[in-house]
């Protein structure tokens, strides 16, 4: 079912990677039906949130992301209260950040997380070794939250699955009627490493070949996926066999050039 909204929902967070300027360009290739739409590279969820498909399963590595998304689907009236009571100044930023995540209720764990993501430093999500949150202040003078964003976001969630975990657990029960769109951490062009720190555990070319197993994996099974990636060799050869697109796509956030125009690679299987 391709249930493409005339009305989407913009992204609560900004995410590295984030696919707000690729949207149309995704969604106009996805299949015109299927069952469940599986996202297990979730991010900031701008696809999920533009296609808004009834039957869902979203899935992503990183627990705090996933809490958020379940604290604003269940009680997003709180995470804003919550919000609301964390000023937008240096020294505020730097206490909040203190505050370790797991002490705190899950409401005020997802606000703290909105407000450091849209208070530090380009949106970066970045862990030190002990998995504590250490990007900077980025002193922007901006609202963390729009109130009614948080409740169509929350609109949109109802009734979708959330997994925490890595990718191959996130698609353990997919289907030959599902269809699933991939938007892993992307194969480095230059050795920019920044964009691969989204968990305290990088993304290594292991994973990037355990992926490209898993695609194939699911190809023998028959289920429909499609899958961006940067368009390196590497990733050229890992997918060899399969439909590739290149499509030009723009990097939100990167530290090392203020904006770095890259070509994108839409691989699919079918
Ligand atoms: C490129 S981002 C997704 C961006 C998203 N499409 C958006 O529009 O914001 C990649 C995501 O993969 C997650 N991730 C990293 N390693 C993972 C793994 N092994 N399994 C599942 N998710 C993982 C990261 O936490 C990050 O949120």
């Amino acid at each position: 079912m391709r249930g493409v909204s005339l009305d989407p929902v913009r992204p609560f967070i900004k995410w590295a990677g984030g696919k707000q300027a690729l949207v149309a360009d995704l969604v106009g290739r996805f299949p015109e039906r299927f069952e469940r739409y599986f996202e297990p590279f979730l991010g900031g969820g701008s696809v999920f949130l533009s296609l808004r498909p009834p039957n869902a399963v979203l899935a992503d590595q990183n627990r705090w992301l996933v809490d958020t998304y379940r604290a604003v689907r269940w009680s997003w009236r709180r995470v804003v209260a919550e919000l609301e009571a964390l000023p937008n100044t240096r020294r505020d930023y730097l206490q909040i950040r203190a505050r370790d995540p797991w002490s705190l209720a899950l409401a005020e764990r997802a606000a703290q997380f909105i407000y450091l993501n849209k208070t530090g430093f380009r949106g970066l999500f970045r862990v030190n070794r002990a998995g504590r949150f250490n990007v900077p202040y980025g002193e922007y003078d901006r609202r963390t939250h729009d109130p009614d964003q948080l409740r169509d976001v929350a609109r949109a969630l109802r009734g979708v699955t959330l997994r925490c975990g890595d990718f191959e657990s996130a698609l353990s029960d997919v289907t030959a009627r599902d269809f699933v769109y991939l938007d892993p951490p992307y194969v480095k062009q230059g050795g920019h490493a920044d964009f691969n720190r989204y968990t305290a555990d990088q993304f290594r070319q292991r994973d990037h070949e355990r992926l490209a197993e898993t695609c194939r994996e699911l190809s023998a099974r028959g289920v429909r996926w499609l899958l961006s990636q940067s368009d390196t060799e590497t990733v050229r050869s890992l997918y060899e066999g399969f439909a590739m697109e290149r499509v030009a796509a723009r990097r939100e956030i990167n530290l090392n050039s203020r904006r770095r125009d890259v070509d994108e690679l839409l691989i699919r299987s079918w």
